[in-house]
């Protein structure tokens, strides 16, 4: 893992020891959420997930993972932070169709068996998208899914870069005026676009999620892509022999 993701990942292990320290119980989901409760769409763009094989990524409290082994998904929950994955496991233990795991979602999907869906609420922007979308090619079956929120403007109302390069954000430790650094790869949905395409995804919609408050200007992008049942004929051609190779 690079040294930038290190960093998030400790970040976010100081986050999840904060909260197992407040020990304060959030309610479970009674209705999906991506990013921002109540606004934008809900658990159908996932449409039916009964007997799919499905990764979280990023998976934080497990919440949204809980959420889908209940509707007979077959859900792995994978998160980096072992105090966020502590998190997880102190709650959902035991739950059945429900796997948690603490490891780098890149290592994992270099390993695992191929996927019909994995989708991530928030966990996308804080992984280089050149580290982890390669470990798709692996970790997504033909006609499997790619679903994930990112922030594209934050409170202050930065909007999203135009390179592929990650920026200073501010995580605040929840019932505190304690902020943390982490590094976010906020881009822009033509960036975004770009990436997934040149990593064989086709990218279907970009929705809007906008914070209800006026005087808040956070915004998410829900992405929905996938990647095709038949590999395309210009990927076919970069892993033909060459002729010298066939003689
Ligand atoms: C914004 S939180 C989202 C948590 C959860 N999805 C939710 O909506 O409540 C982002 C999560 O991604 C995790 N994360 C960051 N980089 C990761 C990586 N490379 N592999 C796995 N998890 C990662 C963090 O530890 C953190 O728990």
């Amino acid at each position: 893992m690079p040294d930038i993701e290190t960093d998030n990942r400790a970040t976010w292990t100081a986050y999840g020891t904060h909260q197992l320290a407040r020990g304060i119980e959030l309610p479970e989901l009674d209705r999906w959420a991506w990013d921002i409760p109540a606004a934008g769409p809900g658990i159908e763009v996932l449409g039916d997930v009964t007997g799919l094989r499905v990764l979280d990524l990023g998976s934080g409290l497990g919440r949204h993972a809980a959420f889908l082994a209940a509707l007979g998904a077959r859900v792995t929950a994978v998160d980096s932070s072992p105090t966020q994955h502590q998190r997880a496991a102190d709650r959902y233990a035991g739950t059945p169709g429900l796997r948690l795991l603490c490891a780098d979602a890149v290592d994992h999907l270099r390993d695992a068996d191929p996927y019909d869906l994995v989708y991530s609420v928030s966990g996308v922007p804080f992984v280089d998208p050149r580290r982890l979308l390669p470990a798709l090619a692996n970790g997504l079956r033909p006609g499997g899914r790619f679903v994930f929120t990112a922030l594209h403007t934050n409170s202050r109302g930065d909007g999203p870069s135009s390179q592929v390069v990650p920026r200073p954000e501010t995580l605040r430790l929840p019932g505190t005026a304690q902020d943390h650094l982490v590094h976010m790869w906020v881009l822009a949905p033509r960036l975004w676009e770009d990436l997934l395409v040149e990593h064989g995804l086709i990218l279907d919609s970009v929705t809007a999620i906008d914070a209800p408050q006026p005087d808040n200007a956070a915004s998410y992008r829900l992405y929905a892509a996938r990647r095709p049942q038949r590999v395309p004929s210009r990927w076919l051609l970069y892993t033909s022999p060459s002729p010298r190779d066939t003689r």
